[in-house]
């Protein structure tokens, strides 16, 4: 079955597209007819022939060089073979008997991770769901930090301090909106998340922060936790976290580094002071499952201090008994939002010691480079808008013919089989690269680019 199966994986990509370019109602309808539940399984072999002709023609082929609209990228071969192995033993990380080796290689891989993003031994980690997991648990973290400094509060047993409306976060205006959505799982809303202006580089403006912070504790607000960007969604642009650290420990606030995206750069020996100053920060999101090209899930919160990761910790009888941990049974749950929770640390194991250190950052660098020579290339050409030189590996641009123009290229590619991104920027809608892939070469940016014009210019007309 597994090798039929792969048989299929390989058989359904016959050209370089990322996508059929099917349309949404077609597929909609083909799928719709697939059936949900028969009456008598019709056995594996013909599950997997109607998958092979109704649904892998039309999946995105995240591997091809023609896509590149999100954060979302092809992944490396050994990390699929880890995924086999996650899922023949479907280990569970809750408790030590669930995955005995399991549980020993996430400890080692999380301490491993501390000593590469610079946090000392008596930090802490876990591996999430992913960033937005991996974010609510750094501000959950944060919140019982301030609450308990600031108002002799145990926020996990005894809830929130009465002053909980007036709890301010600060990230920059464009930040992920899993901070607004931490904010409203947090009981604090929307209105707890204060969006901070961002400079023509796309970075929080540190004096705007500044000036926030003052106004906010004159109108007896309580700034509790900040948020630096570092790899923001869209531009890839990093916030100044040593900037932001001193202002947090001014006025005693937490401070998170969401390097979702930029904690790639860490494999870089050429980008790597780009986000060096993550160290800085109480804790941070690191994506696997984007520049370090691993499937989805995979990421870590990864904090400063060990303390800090015990607002998640509870015991059961049933599963992770006190004196497990005394006898040596680790029992990873104490430091998850979740209870089951997959064995992704195997793909950063068998990825980090497949590539080395020189290998990844040869991934990193080209494509970093990649985002460099295509900005580089449409900034001099007057049929393109560039707005923000890139720092990773996103640059987001459009064609001068105006937004309609703009949001018509991206469909017409997205039929051709191209897939790229579509944003807004100071109003305007934009376009945007997503470099991920290393198999990308100029000579590919050049034909994209060139087709994009040519598209722009027959509907200018
Ligand atoms: C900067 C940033 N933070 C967090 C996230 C959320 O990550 P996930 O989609 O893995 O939940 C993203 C996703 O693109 C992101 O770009």
């Amino acid at each position: 079955m597994i090798r039929e199966t792969l048989t299929a994986v390989l058989d359904s990509y016959s050209d370089g597209s990322a996508f059929s370019g099917i349309d949404p109602y077609e597929l909609r309808e083909k799928i719709g007819a697939l059936g949900f539940l028969p009456e008598e399984g019709k056995g594996f072999e013909q599950v997997l022939k109607d998958t092979e002709e109704v649904i892998l023609p039309h999946m995105l082929r995240t591997w091809s060089t023609s896509y590149m609209p999100h954060l979302h990228s092809p992944v490396l071969t050994e990390t699929i073979c880890s995924e086999l192995i996650i899922a023949c033993f479907n280990s569970s990380m809750d408790s030590w008997d669930q995955g005995p080796a399991a549980t020993e290689l996430e400890e080692s891989m999380v301490f491993g991770l501390l000593e590469l993003f610079g946090f000392p031994k008596e930090g802490d980690g876990c591996f999430t769901s992913g960033g937005s997991q991996s974010n609510i648990s750094a501000i959950i973290a944060a919140r019982d930090w301030y609450c308990m400094r600031k108002f002799g509060q145990d926020v996990k047993k005894d809830g929130l301090p009465k002053e909980y409306s007036k709890l301010r976060i600060y990230t920059s205006e464009i930040s992920h909106f899993s901070m607004d959505k931490a904010s409203h799982i947090l009981g604090m809303g929307y209105q707890a998340v204060r969006k901070i202006p961002v400079d023509s580089k796309c970075r929080i403006d540190l004096k705007a922060f500044e000036r926030m912070l003052e106004e906010d504790v004159k109108a007896g607000l309580y700034p509790y936790c900040a948020v630096a960007t570092m790899g923001s969604t869209d531009f890839g642009s990093i916030d100044d976290a040593r900037g932001m650290r001193e202002l947090c420990d001014r006025y005693g606030m937490y401070l998170h580094a969401d390097a979702a995206y930029g904690s790639g750069l860490i494999m870089s020996p050429t980008y790597r002071d780009r986000i060096a100053a993550a160290s800085l920060c109480d804790s941070i999101t690191v994506d696997f499952h984007k520049m370090f090209l691993m499937p989805i899930s995979c990421s870590a919160i990864l904090v400063r201090d060990k303390e800090l990761l015990k607002c998640f910790e509870l015991h059961a009888d049933y599963l992770n008994r006190e004196e497990d941990e005394e006898d040596g049974y680790i029992n990873l749950v104490g430091k998850s939002m979740q209870t089951t929770r997959r064995f992704d640390a195997l793909k950063v194991y068998m990825a980090f010691q497949t590539r080395g250190v020189n290998g990844y950052g040869r991934i990193i660098d080209t494509a970093v480079e990649n985002a460099s020579y295509f900005y580089n290339k449409i900034a001099k050409d007057p049929e393109f808008i560039a707005p923000v030189e890139p720092e990773l590996s996103s640059v987001v641009f459009a064609l001068v013919h105006g937004d309609e123009v703009n949001k018509k290229v991206r469909r017409i590619l997205l039929s051709e089989g191209t897939v790229i991104g579509q944003t807004v920027k100071d109003g305007r809608v934009m376009l945007k690269f997503t470099l991920l892939n290393p198999n990308l070469t100029h000579g590919q940016i050049d034909v994209i680019v060139a087709r994009i014009k040519e598209i722009g210019n027959s509907l200018a007309e």
